[in-house]
């Protein structure tokens, strides 16, 4: 089995990435509005070319009628109400048509599921359905479906999930297996970054505006004989020139962290020098807590 150095890049300095090289297909596809979904595949499938896959990451939609019976596919959905994300609905419209019994046969595949059980009853409604629908259709299920819930520890459930995917793509494709420990370099788990984009970084990520709070009170009094252990408060926003809103746009809200976090965070320094900082975890293969998100954090 062929091992190819791969140099780390330039400002990082950790010991070289190992890759194993054996040119497998590995189909990485993700269905996703918001960007966990597509962040996990492209993790899924770094990971799947520093184990010698040859890689493709695309949205499911990229993939309509066109499941190719080589390799495998590893699919990452999240569900909206019950419904695909948008860039997936071609290919779950294509799943759910009048497809033969055997249409899918040389498929191999597995689906991890983001979902909510906020939304109880179409939690994991898409990643569902993409399995069963793949399996009904002749593919072979690899490795079983799991689901994150955001309500819930979603990164230990994606963590258990991912933790025999690779072994047991290994063992179904007939590959050799990669021992993590000792084939792949270890190098650092996280990254902090100094952000440029200082104005709400978080809100650029998401392409999301930014609201002005124009009236903030609570709605229970605090001074009686049994005070309320939580705090209910009344909250006004100003609408920014030009934008309306309509039942179901989204409405995020970001709590402040406390200046303690955010000077434990910026690098080298425990100033307030550093306006904004993002930690993550690397892209690196043998960390172990594979972030969803970035995590940022503001002095301002
Ligand atoms: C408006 C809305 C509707 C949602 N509907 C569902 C749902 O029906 N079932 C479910 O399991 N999760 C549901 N979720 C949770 C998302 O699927 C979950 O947060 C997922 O991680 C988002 O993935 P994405 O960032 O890749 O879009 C919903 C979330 C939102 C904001």
């Amino acid at each position: 089995m062929p091992v190819v150095p791969v140099s780390p890049t330039p400002e990082i300095a950790v010991a070289p990435e190992l890759v194993v090289t054996h040119g497998t297909p590995l189909l990485v596809l993700f269905g996703s509005n918001l960007g966990t979904a597509a962040e996990l595949a492209q993790q899924i499938g770094h990971d799947g070319t520093v184990r010698g896959f040859a890689t493709t990451v695309a949205s499911l939609d990229d993939y309509t009628d066109n499941l190719p019976p080589a390799g495998a596919a590893v699919i990452v959905s999240a569900s909206y109400n019950g419904t695909p994300p948008d860039n997936a609905a071609g290919f779950c419209r294509w799943l759910g048509g009048d497809l033969a019994p055997s249409a899918l046969a040389g498929v191999r595949y597995t689906v991890f599921g983001c979902g909510n059980r906020d939304w109880a009853s179409t939690y994991q409604a898409i990643p569902t359905l993409i399995d069963t629908e793949l399996a009904a259709h002749g593919a072979t299920r690899v490795h079983p479906r799991g689901e994150g819930d955001a309500r819930d520890d979603f990164d230990g459930q994606f963590r258990a999930w991912y933790g025999t995917l690779w072994s047991d793509l290994a063992h179904t494709l007939d590959l050799p297996t990669v021992d993590t420990d000792g084939q792949l370099a270890r190098g650092h788990r996280y990254e902090v970054d100094v952000l440029t984009a200082a104005a709400a970084p978080l809100a650029a990520t998401y392409n999301a505006t930014t609201f002005g709070i124009i009236e903030n009170r609570a709605l229970q009094r605090r001074d009686g004989t049994t005070p309320p252990a939580r705090s209910t408060r009344h909250i006004g926003l100003s609408l920014p020139d030009g934008l309306t809103y309509r039942t179901g746009d989204y409405l995020g809200v970001v709590p402040r962290n406390p200046p303690t976090w955010c000077n434990g965070c910026a690098p080298g320094s425990s100033s307030r020098t550093t306006p904004a900082c993002g930690f993550g975890a690397t892209s690196r293969p043998n960390r172990t807590y594979p972030s969803t998100n970035r995590f940022r954090s503001s002095h301002s």
